[in-house]
Parts: C-alpha cells; structure tokens; sequence
C-alpha cells in the first residue's frame, strides 16, 4: 500500500496510518486506489497534491447528503477529488473540471474511464478564471451546488468573489489546504519548507477575510491539510 505521500493536517504518523488503514483505505474505491498509485509512481513527493483518502470520502458524503448534481472543481492535478465528486454524484451529474496540466489530468484518466465516469466530467484545460468569467457571462450564475477549490493559493479571494455567483444560494465552496500543514499558525521567523513558506500569507489572508464574510456561514474542518466549507447564504 503506497501512503508514504500524505497531505495531512494530523502530526502523529502513527495516527494517520491508523486513520488511513482502519477506516479510508478498505472502503477507497479500487480505480480511486488505483489512481492514487498511479499518481505516486508518476509524481512521488508531489504526490501529496492528491486529497487523501479520509478526505475524499468526506467530500463524497457531503456531495451525498447535499443531493449535489452539478459541481465545478478548481485545480484537478490526476483527479483524486475529481473521481471521488464523480463517484457520488447521480447518474446526470455533471462536473466542470478546470486545470491548465493536462499531463496531470491524463494520468488519472484511465482510472476514470475504467470506473466509467467520464460522462460527468467536461474537463476544460485552462486557468480557472478565465473559465469562471466566460461562465458568469452565460449566464451560468446560480447553476453549481458545489464548487470544490484546490489550485493556486494566491488567487482563493478572488475565486471565492466569482464562486460566490456561479453557486447557488444554499451551495457549498470548499477550499482546501486551509491549514497549510500547520504553518498558518506559526510565527514568521519559524523554520519552514520554501513551498510552505511561499503561500502560507496566501492562506493566513483567505482564513480571515472568509472569518469576516457575512455572505456565507463557515465551518473549518481539520480534515486532510485543512478543508474550509462556505454555504453561500445570500
Ligand atoms: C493540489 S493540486 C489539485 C489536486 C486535486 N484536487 C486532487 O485531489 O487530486 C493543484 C492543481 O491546481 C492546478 N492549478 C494551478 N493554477 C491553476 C489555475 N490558475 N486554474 C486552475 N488550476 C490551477 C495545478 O495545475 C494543479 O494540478
């Protein structure tokens, strides 16, 4: 079983092997496994861009629990929380899937067409907001039950402006990573990994601004590196 590259929020490895081998990894879907192998023999340490397994299963109940039938997912990498949405949603379900890395896209494809569900998914190669803004022109606003946001840090606020218009009144926006592997709550000076260090006032600055938004009610899950759900109120 390859788990040596996890994104998770949880500091003991003990605990997130148990987490992962006790409860995520029996019930992971075999294409899911699949594709999450796949990605590590490919990518290996970046790897951990893929939502672990714990998270994706989250992301299913909810999108279960929601009715959801139309989605867009911003950021796709090989498609772990892409083929988990896909999972869950009903039969008609569609997915707007955005990602520039159509590499990436097209290694998780093949575990996507054997669990066969690319009749969800229109993958669109681009950056997301380019797409988000064709989609506004449209006429689009209001369609999506959910939107799931794991791309470029920098951009979440501007993001959550367009999110805010193409979801529904009562939809969902998660944003993911929101914890930052714990860096968000140390001070400035505190050693850290450049790749941390380079987004994490990106995060700090999304976590407040979203704090203070009255158009939404909020909740922040330590799940997997951070998982911040919006349910759009108005
Ligand atoms: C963390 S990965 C996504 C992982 C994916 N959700 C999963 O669970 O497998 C981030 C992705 O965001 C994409 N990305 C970066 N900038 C983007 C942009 N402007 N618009 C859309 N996607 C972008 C990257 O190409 C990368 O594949």
């Amino acid at each position: 079983m390859k788990d040596k590259f996890t994104s998770t929020i949880l500091q003991s490895e003990q605990l997130v092997k148990y987490l992962l081998e006790t409860s995520a990894y029996p019930r992971e879907h075999e294409q899911l496994k699949e594709l999450r192998n796949a990605t590590v023999d490919k990518y290996q340490f970046w790897s951990l861009m893929n939502v672990p397994a714990d998270e994706g299963q989250f992301l299913s109940m909810l999108l279960k629990l929601m009715n959801a039938k139309k989605t867009i997912e911003v950021g796709v990498f090989t498609g772990y929380s892409l083929l988990s949405t896909a999972l869950a949603l009903p039969d008609d379900g569609k997915i707007i899937a955005i990602d520039p890395d159509r590499e990436a896209y097209e290694t998780g494809l093949p575990f996507i067409q054997k669990a066969n569900m690319t009749h969800k998914i229109q993958y669109i190669q681009s950056d997301a907001t380019t797409v988000m803004n064709k989609f506004l022109a449209e006429g689009e606003e209001g369609t999506f039950d959910f939107a799931f946001v794991d791309a470029d840090k920098e951009n979440y606020i501007s993001y959550h402006e367009q999110l805010l218009k193409l979801v529904k009144v009562g939809g969902i926006i998660a944003y993911d990573n929101t914890l930052w592997a714990g860096t968000v709550a140390l001070s400035e000076d505190e050693e850290m990994v450049d790749y941390l260090k380079g987004c994490r006032g990106y995060i700090m600055k999304l976590n407040t601004f979203l704090a203070a938004d009255s158009r939404i009610e909020l909740a922040q899950l330590s799940i997997g590196d951070g998982l911040t759900l919006c349910r759009r109120l108005k």
